[in-house]
């Protein structure tokens, strides 16, 4: 059944457990998350980026969640919206039958440009009483995403601050969340806390506190009913940097976000833990190793396979540890 953020993440608040939200551009992606969630009895949040409206076209995306929700009566699913550069973008998402939508207002339209702190609170704010009029839930987006460790925002298309960043850009302030949330009436916050989107997040493998979890507390006790969201929560598994450079691939050595880490900060108020890059690092992987292990395969279902199971894999490792299993 379609359900709202509000409705899935204020559950996942009252059982202190998270919930990933993975990015879908493809059927594959889609049958992943779902086969993964059946199996381990979660709710699901899927989220399109304007990214995936550009690729598969809005109607094939709306109809790629809408039979998963067909093919899996019983699991809850959340139809999200990530980064909505503008209120416009929100309400054509709205129309759509999206559940969930994000007003991303840190960055302007461009999704470079950090804006105003006004700016933010005039689009949310407006956004909030669309949706609200809608049965929609919000996220917004207070703070800078960038990698405390590199000062950078990371290599998403179409969403990143650009140039380096200051430590102080790169944390949300708990004072200013409090009133941002007062302000826009959001469902849930994205927060800064030193994660970064894309594959490159550490140059060096993390040790001790990666994340500014003290921070995560602080915010989580100003705004206690309002989710906060993770975003750049890819861990960048080794594994599969491994396979893809084994077989003809050429990325060089980074890391991402250890799956301990997340943990800690779903203990102390994240409920929504945005994923993509993962999902994209063991479907390339698997499809990269199952043409050089099978040269005389030429029928895309069958490495497409391999990275269906690829993918489910890793849903079902992120269901477990955030502890979503068992929650649908
Ligand atoms: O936040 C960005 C997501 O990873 C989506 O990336 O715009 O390349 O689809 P994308
Ligand atoms: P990753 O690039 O770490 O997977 O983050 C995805 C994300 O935050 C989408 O909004
Ligand atoms: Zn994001």
């Amino acid at each position: 059944a379609l359900i709202s953020m509000r409705q899935m993440l204020d559950h996942a608040a009252e059982f202190g457990y998270g919930v990933p939200a993975f990015n879908v551009n493809n059927l594959e992606q889609m049958r992943a998350i779902m086969e993964a969630a059946d199996k381990t009895d979660s709710p699901v949040i899927v989220q399109a980026s304007a990214g995936a409206r550009k690729y598969a076209g809005a109607p094939f995306l709306r109809h790629l969640i809408l039979a998963a929700i067909e093919e899996f009566p019983h699991i809850p699913v959340c139809m999200h919206q990530d980064h909505g550069a503008s209120p416009t973008v929100c309400q054509r998402s709205i129309q759509l039958g999206f559940s969930s939508v994000m007003m991303d207002g840190s960055l302007g339209e461009d999704g470079k440009t950090p804006m105003s702190y006004e700016y933010n609170v005039d689009v949310t704010k407006r956004t909030v009483e669309m949706a609200h009029g809608c049965g929609v839930s919000v996220e917004g987006e207070l703070g800078v995403l960038g990698s405390l460790e590199t000062g950078q925002a990371g290599e998403e298309d179409g969403v990143g601050a650009e140039g380096t960043l200051t430590h102080d850009q790169m944390l949300t302030d708990p004072e200013e969340a409090a009133d941002f949330v007062k302000q826009t009436g959001v469902d849930a916050l994205a927060i800064a806390c030193g994660t970064s989107h894309g594959a490159y997040k550490f140059t060096r493998p993390p040790t001790g506190d990666i994340l500014a979890i003290d921070r995560i507390k602080e915010i989580h006790k100003r705004i206690p009913d309002t989710h906060l969201v993770m975003h750049g929560s890819s861990s960048v598994p080794q594994e599969w940097l491994a396979i893809i450079n084994e077989f003809g691939g050429e990325i060089p050595e980074t890391y991402g976000v250890p799956v301990e880490q997340i943990v800690e900060g779903i203990k102390f108020g994240v409920r929504k833990v945005n994923i993509d890059t993962d999902l994209r690092l063991a479907s390339t992987g698997a499809i990269r190793r199952f043409l050089a292990e099978n040269p005389a395969e030429f029928d895309p279902r069958k490495y497409l396979t391999a990275s269906v199971k690829a993918m489910s894999e890793i849903c079902i490792a992120r269901y477990e540890a955030f502890g979503t299993a068992g929650n649908a």
